[in-house]
């Protein structure tokens, strides 16, 4: 239909319309860059200022992790999904693996920080080797989703894991069943940075001899990348990891330190690493992989900015590098960026 109107169209018309389209394309192309290039200015402006310091982390109050996946952006759903799908043959490997060192037919498995229950669906689905799934979730609405899919060998519960360990809580009375395997996947970075050691010793007590603990976390210094903009991520990294209700940003490094605290022996720890590079990616994937590795943060912020207004800089700084790194990224086929993700798990020797 569009070919025929273009068709009929007088040739002045024609010719008209062609230039005024190209004028547009080259207007918007100059004022993107016009933008690019004042921010460019700002950014260089401020990293000069002395008062500007975030590694002054002083003047910032302090408050555990405040992560509320419920009220949180869709996208913030997605984003877990996605970091789910990416690392998920590799850690069906390492659940097969486990699964032949547990030695038990079906063994039974408690998911600790569940969400809606997708991860622990998508892995343990199959009822013919995985026993009775239970998961715990300290946001209600989460565990109602996930009761709401009603598999028959899953259920889910309202816990606040901190509470649980406070009192010592029999998890295995409370199911009546032998827990065999323990599964956290991205949610102890997110239990207080003091609490998490005594939070894996009370899962410990839980479970059964010959029983596995398995971490699944991140270290945001396992994000790396090479270009004139590495600066900026840098940056915003920190921004995130200092902002009041921040998660422990670098807790991949602490996983072999807190499971031989548990086993006391190397040989009952098993960890792997899934490395992430953008090489190959098209732009499609480049986008999602930026709002996984990066984007995201600036929703963090931003949340944060609203409950807590004396961080309207780092705010307004996160923008600025969001929105001058995101087309880089993604178009610029120079920029390079790598990322790893370590899981871990121990097995509990009598
Ligand atoms: C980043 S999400 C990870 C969800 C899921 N395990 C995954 O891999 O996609 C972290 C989860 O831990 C839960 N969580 C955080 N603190 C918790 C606590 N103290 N007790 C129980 N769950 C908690 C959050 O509600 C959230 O659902």
């Amino acid at each position: 239909m569009f070919l025929e109107f273009w068709n009929n169209l007088p040739s002045l018309w024609k010719t008209i319309s062609i230039i005024t389209t190209a004028l547009s394309v080259i207007l918007a192309l100059y004022l993107r860059w016009l933008r690019i290039k004042k921010i460019r200015i700002e950014l260089k402006e401020k990293q000069t200022e002395k008062e500007y310091k975030i590694s002054d982390k002083a003047s910032l109050p302090y408050k555990e992790s405040n992560y509320d996946l419920f009220n949180s952006t869709t996208q913030e759903f997605y984003r877990l999904r996605y970091q789910a799908n990416r690392i998920k043959s590799f850690e069906l490997q390492h659940l097969d693996n486990i699964h032949n060192i547990l030695n038990v037919s079906k063994p039974n498995v408690l998911d600790i920080g569940c969400a809606d229950g997708s991860v622990a669906l998508d892995r343990f689905h199959d009822s013919k080797k995985w026993g009775k799934i239970f998961g715990i979730d300290n946001q209600a609405s989460l565990i109602s989703q996930a009761n709401s899919k009603n598999i028959s060998n899953f259920s889910f519960y309202t816990f606040n894991i901190n509470k649980l360990c406070k009192e010592n809580f029999d998890l295995k009375k409370h199911f009546g069943e032998p827990i065999h395997l323990i599964f956290c996947t991205m949610s102890i970075h997110h239990m207080g940075k003091k609490n998490q050691l005594a939070i894996l010793k009370y899962l410990w007590r839980q479970l059964e001899n010959n029983g596995i603990l398995y971490i699944r976390s991140f270290d945001d210094s396992l994000k790396l990348s090479c270009s004139e903009y590495s600066d900026l991520i840098d940056e915003l990294i920190l921004i995130s990891a200092s902002i009041p209700g921040a998660s422990d940003r670098y807790h991949g490094r602490k996983l072999f330190n807190q499971l031989i605290s548990l086993t006391n022996n190397a040989q009952n720890i098993i960890m792997d690493y899934f490395m992430t590079d953008t090489i190959h990616m098209t732009n499609e994937e480049k986008e999602s992989y930026f709002q996984y590795a990066y984007g995201f943060r600036l929703d963090r912020v931003k949340t944060t900015y609203e409950e807590y207004p004396e961080i309207k800089e780092l705010y307004e700084r996160a923008s600025k590098i969001i929105e001058l790194l995101k087309p880089e990224f993604i178009y610029n086929d120079s920029f390079y960026a790598l990322s790893g993700e370590s899981i871990a798990y121990a097995i509990k020797k009598s």
